[in-house]
């Protein structure tokens, strides 16, 4: 057997065995449990510091896995024609039978699904033969994880086994919409941009009231924080501030990191975590008080990357922790 095979068997395995492996997948790592399974889903909370209130993403093969769980109306099977495997999670009505453990769903009735496109993960997903409930491979709260060294970082012996994919392409997490009957609702943006899903439906997504009652329960304003203060939307960074730039905003120092110096929101994607921890140690390391964000543009990705950072910024109090607009994470 190749040494990926084998890697793979080990942690079908772990799986089966009730365990956690961490999972590469093209947006972040997950924290992979088998979700038919109370015990090992409830060891992802306890893992990850998560409370319980906040449902989790199951990762299927694909569409035909999906429908074993969860009703698919033509609106969801035309995203999932167009956009899996990939980064768009859709939010669906469980079967009544649903073999899915309800604390994957927090007790909602509805289910969150994902079939990722990273090989590794489809690897996994088809050699266990069911799905694998994955929340993002960190420690709630703080920054995610898009490298094996941050998920060994964050979660250390938590977690059973490590799967090294290298860095993820995408960077950021999945774009969640809720599909209910023709509608469908924009939950948190993310890898997917949005223009392209508006693209496929042929009409604008219907974004989440915060005035509604909370059916998201991950709508935390704080959320992706480095231990160090962000601030946002910074032109002129202070000499003694850490900085994230982007394009033409920039700065000559080793304390300062270009998300893409081109531009180009997909790049910036792929690198906004793994500077957001390096930064983050920097800061940590010379004592210094804040990391500087510089403006990025709102289209494509830069929705995403705004989200993450907005949230990234926001004061770490419970009470805080609702409302944003743009949904749960
Ligand atoms: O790219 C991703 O989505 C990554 C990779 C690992 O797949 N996963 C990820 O999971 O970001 P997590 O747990 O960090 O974020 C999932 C979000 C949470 O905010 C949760 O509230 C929301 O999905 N969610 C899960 N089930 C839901 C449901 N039934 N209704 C509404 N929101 C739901
Ligand atoms: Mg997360």
């Amino acid at each position: 057997m190749t040494e990926a095979v084998t890697t793979i068997a080990k942690a079908t395995q772990t799986i089966l065995d009730g365990g956690l492996v961490a999972m590469p997948t093209e947006t972040v790592y997950g924290l992979a449990a088998d979700a038919s399974n109370d015990r090992a889903v409830a060891r992802i909370f306890d893992a990850k510091g998560r409370p319980q209130f906040n449902p989790l993403i199951i990762h299927v093969s694909g569409a035909e896995m999906a429908c074993r769980y969860a009703e698919l109306p033509p609106v969801a099977k035309k995203l999932a024609d167009q956009f899996w495997p990939g980064a768009l999670t859709l939010v669906l009505a469980r079967h009544d039978n649903c073999a899915i453990s309800h604390l994957v769903s927090a007790g909602l009735k509805t289910i969150a699904i994902r079939a990722p496109k990273h090989h590794i993960a489809q690897a996994l997903i088809k050699a266990v033969d069911r799905p694998l409930a994955a929340p993002s491979a960190n420690r709630s709260g703080s920054i995610s994880p898009t490298r094996p060294e941050h998920v060994r970082e964050s979660l250390g012996s938590r977690v059973d086994l490590i799967l090294d994919g290298g860095p993820c392409s995408v960077g950021v997490e999945s774009t969640i919409v809720k599909v209910d009957h023709d509608t469908v609702t924009l939950l948190r943006p993310g890898g997917i941009p949005r223009e392209d899903i508006e693209q496929c439906l042929g009409h604008a997504l219907a974004t989440a009231s915060t005035a509604a009652p909370i059916e998201a329960p991950g709508m935390l304003a704080s959320h992706y924080a480095p231990n160090t203060q962000i601030r946002l939307n910074v032109t002129k960074p202070e000499s003694d501030d850490a900085f994230l730039g982007f394009g033409n905003y920039t700065m000559d120092s080793p304390n300062a990191l270009n998300l893409s110096p081109d531009g180009d929101p997909q790049e910036a994607a792929a690198n906004l975590f793994h500077y957001l921890h390096k930064l983050d140690t920097i800061a940590q390391l010379q004592g210094m008080t804040t990391i500087a964000c510089a403006p990025i543009p709102m289209e494509g990705l830069g929705a995403a990357i705004n989200d993450r950072l907005r949230r990234a910024a926001a004061p770490k109090r419970v009470s805080e922790h609702y409302g944003l607009p743009n949904g749960p994470h």
